[in-house]
């Protein structure tokens, strides 16, 4: 121990490092081409999945919550998952601090590798209820990943959870709906729009499922500036270039931004 009470002794304790497994997070950035911007690249992607991590904690608790109506629970982890978005968001721009000659340096070494393949992006969409049936195929290659993809494409998304406490408030729903097959995107439905409008006509009555329609909104909107910021900063960086991923690149990114999760909850404010 220093003489300011720090220890500086760790041959019997955990040290942070040791914690944190650092040997493993640190030295995991290697720059195939060894170009000096290629270190920027690797680590917004790395801090991105490490924060997409958190969010996929995050929600799938906050679904298990919803489903036992332990709804407090579920509202302190979505609006975590918020401010976790808000960090990807202004992720983008200290990408955007690379330019499209630095990049292009290095764009060679990444071959076919692409943000499209993230399977943490895809169980986040799923979780969010956006299924794709043609992404499964992307994990073929590692049989393990490829179960738990499809065991998270099969199941309830969030607003699937949020539709079925509807219903035991009392909503009148669709029956259909409580147990429907979730591997299909869903569509939207007259019983939901009608009950969320109730919620919302009178919030002092409904006041924990206009809360949680307010967080859903809340995530909804910030994965949409995610994506949003994505397809500018692409657009900044390679024009419209095709992807390494092999779509048509800032077209494709712009189409991907249509998708609306939670119809109902976006549908409801022209109506008030
Ligand atoms: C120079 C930087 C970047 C460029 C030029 C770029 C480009 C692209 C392009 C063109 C696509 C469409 C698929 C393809 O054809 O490859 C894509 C998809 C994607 N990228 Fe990026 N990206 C960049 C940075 C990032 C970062 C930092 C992340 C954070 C994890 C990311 C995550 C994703 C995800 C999740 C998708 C799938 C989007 C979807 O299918 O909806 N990208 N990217």
């Amino acid at each position: 121990m220093t003489e300011k009470g720090i220890h500086t002794d760790f041959k019997d304790n955990m040290t942070y490092g040791e914690y944190l497994r650092l040997d493993k997070v640190l030295t995991s950035q290697e720059r195939l081409s060894g170009h000096h911007d290629e270190m920027l690249f690797i680590v917004i992607h790395q801090v991105s999945e490490l924060w997409m991590k958190l969010i996929l904690h995050e929600l799938n608790t906050a679904i298990e919550s919803i489903e036992r109506d332990e709804l407090p629970e579920a509202f302190k982890m979505l609006a975590r998952v918020s401010r976790v978005q808000t960090q990807i968001i202004q992720a983008w721009d200290v990408l955007a601090t690379m330019t499209p000659a630095e990049y292009m340096e290095f764009r060679d070494s990444l071959g076919r590798a692409s943000g499209f393949q993230s399977y943490q992006n895809r169980l986040i969409e799923f979780a969010l209820g956006y299924k794709q049936p043609h992404i499964l195929k992307i994990y073929e290659k590692d049989p393990e990943l490829a179960r738990e993809l499809t065991a998270a494409y099969h199941a309830p998304g969030i607003y699937d959870v949020s539709i079925r406490a509807l219903a035991r408030a009392g909503f009148s729903i669709n029956p259909e709906l409580l147990d429907r097959d979730y591997a299909v995107t869903y569509q939207g439905d007259a019983t939901v729009a009608d009950a969320w409008l109730q919620v919302y006509q009178d919030v002092d009555a409904h006041w924990d499922l206009y809360q949680l329609a307010e967080k859903l909104v809340d995530i909804e909107d910030c994965h949409q500036q995610w994506r949003f910021r994505h397809m500018k900063t692409v657009e900044r960086i390679i024009g419209f270039k095709p992807g390494t991923g092999g779509s048509s690149g800032v077209s494709y990114l712009k189409q991907m931004l249509e998708h609306q999760f939670f119809p109902e909850l976006w549908n409801v404010r022209t109506k008030l």
